[in-house]
């Protein structure tokens, strides 16, 4: 087999998340910008180009595969891409196919997504009020989300919410989301809202609830118990002692956890990001198009990788914002 993929701080790359699709039918406040442009279809990767990239970086290590967008279930014909991923966890190079998304399409995906060998979908939410929910997405509808979870655990797929923490808007909804959760045996991760994108009109140090403060909160209607890692993924988790729930928590600012960052994000053109909290990029889609062989696209890959940063800059310190990156967190998906 291929070497693995080590980065210069000795980190091993076993996690990719890719981004299928620039689109998304919501405009959350602090993903995407109101006047997101969508690119040509041209610019994409096709799904065999996907499909070979995917298995290059199989081939290389990689055994966790994420499917982001965008909303990753608004591109056309994704199903087939995702069946075509379905070899790879049948052979068990890969260990987990997984997406995350908003929850619009998955009352029409779900049974696909489980038969092509999903087994767990992390699902985008951060309230559970109609009005608020249709403020944060900027149009969505909550009822068709609810809808969506509730199709997706009838397929038997395990569902994981994700709630950006942002004060003043979802403060006073930690236990009600907590109980909702738990009332459908769903993990419930909070995540503290990063600088990226244009933040010109919003008070991202007004907005972030710091995760050490809600946790405190947590603390005071349930007994907390550390957990150890078990997704390989930045989230931490505790297990509440009264209802045996999982809640995670991901602290990129009040917590870094880069020194043990295993993956790296490609766009739906093609450029990989082996940072999230950084702007370097490099281009994998000419090294695609250039040869029929993988050889050179795994050069580039090696290559990108062996110049992933150490971590982000990103700080809120002194009341200031500093490390931001301009790029919306939409491009790479998270
Ligand atoms: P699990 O497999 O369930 O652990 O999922 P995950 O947390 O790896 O993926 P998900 O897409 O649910 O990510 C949740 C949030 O974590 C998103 O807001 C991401 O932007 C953020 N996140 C994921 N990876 C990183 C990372 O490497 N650095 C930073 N700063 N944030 C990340
Ligand atoms: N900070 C933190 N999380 C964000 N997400 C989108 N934008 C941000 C941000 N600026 C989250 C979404 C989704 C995940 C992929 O990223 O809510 O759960
Ligand atoms: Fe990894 Fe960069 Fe995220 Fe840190 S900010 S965990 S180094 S991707």
């Amino acid at each position: 087999p291929a070497a693995p993929l080590i980065d210069p701080f000795a980190r091993a790359i076993r996690y990719l998340r890719v981004s299928v699709t620039d689109r998304c039918d919501f405009r959350c406040v602090y993903c995407m910008s109101e006047k997101m442009q969508f690119l040509p279809k041209k610019e994409l990767l096709t799904l065999e180009e996907l499909d070979r990239l995917c298995s290059s970086f199989i081939r290389l290590g990689v055994e966790k595969l994420r499917i982001t967008g965008g909303e990753p279930l608004v591109r056309r014909n994704i199903m087939e891409f995702f069946r075509g991923m379905t070899r790879h966890l049948d052979s068990g190079a890969l260990k987990e196919l997984t997406l995350t998304t908003n929850g619009s399409q998955l009352g029409k995906y779900a049974e696909e997504l489980h038969a092509a060998g999903v087994r767990r979908v992390n699902v985008s939410l951060d309230t559970l009020d109609e009005e608020k929910f249709a403020r944060v997405t900027r149009w969505g509808r909550l009822p068709q989300v609810l809808d969506g979870i509730d199709a997706a655990r009838a397929a038997g797929l395990k569902v994981k919410i994700n709630t950006v923490a942002l004060k003043g808007f979802n403060e006073d909804e930690l236990f009600t989301l907590t109980e909702f959760c738990a009332a459908r045996d769903m993990d419930l991760t909070f995540i503290e809202v990063m600088p990226m994108g244009d933040i010109g009109n919003e008070d991202r140090i007004g907005q972030y609830w710091n995760l050490m403060d809600l946790r405190h909160s947590l603390g005071e209607r349930y007994s907390l118990h550390d957990l150890p890692d078990r997704t390989g993924g930045p989230a931490r988790y505790v297990m509440l002692g009264e209802t045996r729930q999982r809640i995670g928590f991901i602290t990129p600012m009040s917590h870094n956890f880069c020194e043990s960052c295993n993956r790296v994000r490609v766009t739906c053109t093609g450029e990989i990001y082996t940072c999230l909290g950084q702007e370097g990029h490099s281009d994998l889609r000419g090294p695609l198009r250039e040869s029929e062989s993988d050889a050179g696209l795994e050069r580039a890959i090696r290559a990108a990788i062996a110049i992933k940063p150490k971590g982000h800059d990103f700080d809120y310190d002194r009341q200031e914002v500093s490390g931001r990156v301009s790029r919306h967190m939409s491009h790479t998906g998270g």
